[in-house]
């Protein structure tokens, strides 16, 4: 496969070599449309409770049954947290004779039935009866990650070796629809161990324990990933999942780690998508998986989220002795729209814990029906200050020491994007006090600590809303990024399972470049010919994004370069779209020309595309910047403008 697969981005690569320009026109021709996955149930993130940061492997029906209880009755599942979802660890093996699989049923007693075959129906009854909802685990590959990684291994899978093949591969929709339409699961989380690590340098595959699947997924390097084959892939799950699911009331989570560019793609093949590996509990992972999702705001929108993983407050750097980093923890990940998938043992919580994950405020944040994912308004490796516009036009902002040291922050109105000549008003979260500044305000924060308010005042835009503040809007088609890069920017945390025995955590995950609200797409602040934005997008040249404007009248932009370009790659034409129709586009662009306006009434249309061309023989992307870009109620005509 692995060989297949490099053969075919080799022919890929020599097309795109001989005919650029087709190759791109392609990619960047208006639809008209929404191009972003719809299937699934998940306008919101998703909420829930999963059994792998609680028991990893050692997972039964008692410990699964008892967190679902605690839900209920604490008022957690009255707060949101619906999902209860069984991890890796639930499988016995796959019967070779029909192909079915086989549930553990020693840990999970309702699964044995009376004529002998085994079912989770009654488990899923039982939690639908307590008006919940149930999630199920597999891998796209043909074993585990226990298998794969060799954890666990008391409750891996057993039998010969075509028995412990528990994953997808080969059984796509037969497993589909044993999951939705047999055992009544809601909720599926695909992961990728065994297109990962079942090569055949694996220890097991040596000894004849597995079958050897030349990897899709080489995490260090995205040359030798095979990104069409693990796309196809995971769109046979979507697709089946559509099939054996009528009603369209199932939940689609990719596993794989940030690994294969999947942040470029994984919005058009499912509802939620890891942005990197697993986090564990301590202050550093917590710092590296919420990096991996952090400056992605653009990629999130209701129905495909950055899921930066599991919750894991109540253990270790986040348990009882350690409440401002468990507060941070949650607080964070609702501004990240992030899903919230509780992983502690809920008979071991206390009322405090409890609280925290019911919060209401910010459960609230995270679950706003815009679905903006919050956007770094200030960032640094010290302080970040976050800001989430929320449906009824008051905006969440987080302030975020990662330091171990008290911080001095100081909030100002423009990073609201409020006028600052007026009062703004904050709530705090945390105290529920009312307070008010104008122009700034400054606050301590303590070691690790987060505080959140819900902030009111006059907005700078008053007849609109910029494309910065409302990335839930924005689905990102194409970014306009060649060749995939690797992140840099995501703290480099001890990864616990291999301690400091490797080399060190690496950038490896790709999305260097991608787009950006407010940024430039390598970070810088967004610029063209000197004038600096404090709002726009930044996102390369041979992009295109899809914009929902339904409610609004009027597009309106100043374009360019960005001065972050580093080489001549221009020049460039900026195009807007409205329902597919050309609306307005701009002359052709050098770099280090002034900034361009470019605006257009949208006569009703629903849906605006973004479109950055290169020019004929131009095949290298440059930074550009839609600055200022903003939706407004009024035409030109009304308005004025
Ligand atoms: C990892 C995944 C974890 C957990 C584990 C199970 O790949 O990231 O969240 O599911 O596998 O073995």
């Amino acid at each position: 496969m692995m060989r297949a697969g490099r053969f075919s981005r080799v022919a890929a690569l020599l097309a795109a070599v001989a005919m650029p320009q087709a190759a791109q026109a392609d990619d960047l021709a208006p639809t008209g449309r929404w191009t972003a996955y719809e299937g699934g149930n998940a306008d919101l993130p998703p909420m829930g409770w999963n059994s792998w940061n609680a028991f990893y492997q050692d997972v039964d029906e008692e410990k699964v049954l008892a967190s679902a209880e605690v839900i209920v009755a604490s008022g957690l599942a009255q707060a949101g947290y619906r999902s209860i979802n069984i991890d890796d660890g639930w499988w016995l093996k796959r019967d070779t004779a029909d192909g079915r699989m086989v549930i553990r049923a020693d840990k999970f007693p309702s699964a044995a039935l009376a004529d002998g075959t085994t079912s989770f129906r009654p488990l899923t009854d039982r939690l639908h009866a307590m008006g919940l909802k149930a999630g199920i685990y597999s891998d796209i590959g043909r074993n585990s990650c226990g298998q794969t990684f060799g954890h666990g291994n008391p409750n891996n899978p057993q039998g010969t070796v075509a028995e412990r093949e528990v994953g997808l591969y080969g059984h796509i929709d037969q497993d589909i629809a044993l999951y939705f339409a047999d055992w009544g699961f809601d909720y599926i989380k695909v992961d990728g161990c065994g297109i990962r690590g079942m090569g055949a340098d694996n220890p097991n595959v040596q000894n004849g324990t597995y079958r050897a699947l030349d990897p899709l997924i080489d995490f260090n390097s995205i040359a030798r990933t095979d990104v069409p084959a693990v796309k196809a892939l995971f769109s046979e799950v979507g697709d089946a999942l559509l099939r054996h699911n009528p009603d369209g009331d199932f939940t689609y989570s990719l596993c794989i780690w940030g690994s294969a560019d999947v942040r470029s793609w994984f919005g058009s093949y499912g509802n939620l998508s890891r942005t990197s590996e697993d986090i564990a509990p301590y202050w550093g992972r917590l710092l590296h998986n919420f990096d991996s999702a952090a400056r992605r705001a653009l990629y999130a929108q209701p129905g495909n989220w950055n899921d930066p993983d599991m919750l894991f407050v109540g253990t270790g750097d986040f348990d009882a002795e350690h409440m401002t980093e468990a507060r941070s923890h949650m607080a964070l990940w609702s501004m990240l729209s992030a899903p919230l998938i509780i992983g502690f043992d809920l008979r071991q919580a206390n009322e405090e814990q409890l609280a925290l994950l019911g919060h209401q405020g910010l459960v609230a944040i995270n679950q706003d029906a815009a679905g903006n994912q919050a956007v770094l308004a200030y960032d640094t490796d010290e302080v970040q200050t976050l800001v989430k516009l929320l449906a009824d036009g008051t905006k969440a902002v987080a302030l975020f020491n990662r330091t171990a040291q008290p911080k001095e922050v100081t909030l100002t109105a423009e990073q609201l994007k409020l006028v600052a000549d007026a009062p703004i008003a904050l709530r705090n979260l945390w105290t529920d006090g009312q307070s008010s500044f104008t122009g700034e305000t400054a606050f301590t924060l303590a070691p690790h600590e987060t505080l959140v308010f819900i902030a009111d005042g006059r907005r700078e835009l008053e007849e609109g809303f910029y494309l910065s503040e409302m990335p839930g809007r924005i689905h990102v088609a194409h970014d306009g990024v060649d060749v995939p890069q690797f992140d840099p920017q995501i703290h480099r945390a001890i990864t616990p399972w291999q301690n400091t025995r490797s080399i060190g955590e690496r950038p490896r995950y790709t999305g260097w470049g991608g787009a950006r609200a407010d940024s430039a797409p390598y970070g810088q602040g967004l610029s063209i010919a000197g004038q600096a934005f404090a709002t726009g997008i930044g996102v390369l040249s041979g992009s295109r994004l899809e914009l929902r404007s339904e409610g609004f009248a009027r597009f309106s932009a100043v374009v360019g370069i960005d001065d972050s370009a580093t080489e001549a790659g221009g020049p460039v034409r900026f195009e807007l779209y409205g329902d597919g129709t050309l609306l307005a586009q701009s002359d052709w662009l050098e770099a280090g020309m002034a900034p361009a306006p470019l605006a257009a009434d949208l006569g009703g249309a629903r849906l605006v595309e973004l479109v950055v061309r290169r020019s004929e023989g131009g095949d290298r992307a440059v930074p550009v910047t839609w600055g200022e870009a903003a939706l407004t109620r009024q035409p030109a005509q009304a308005s004025g403008s």
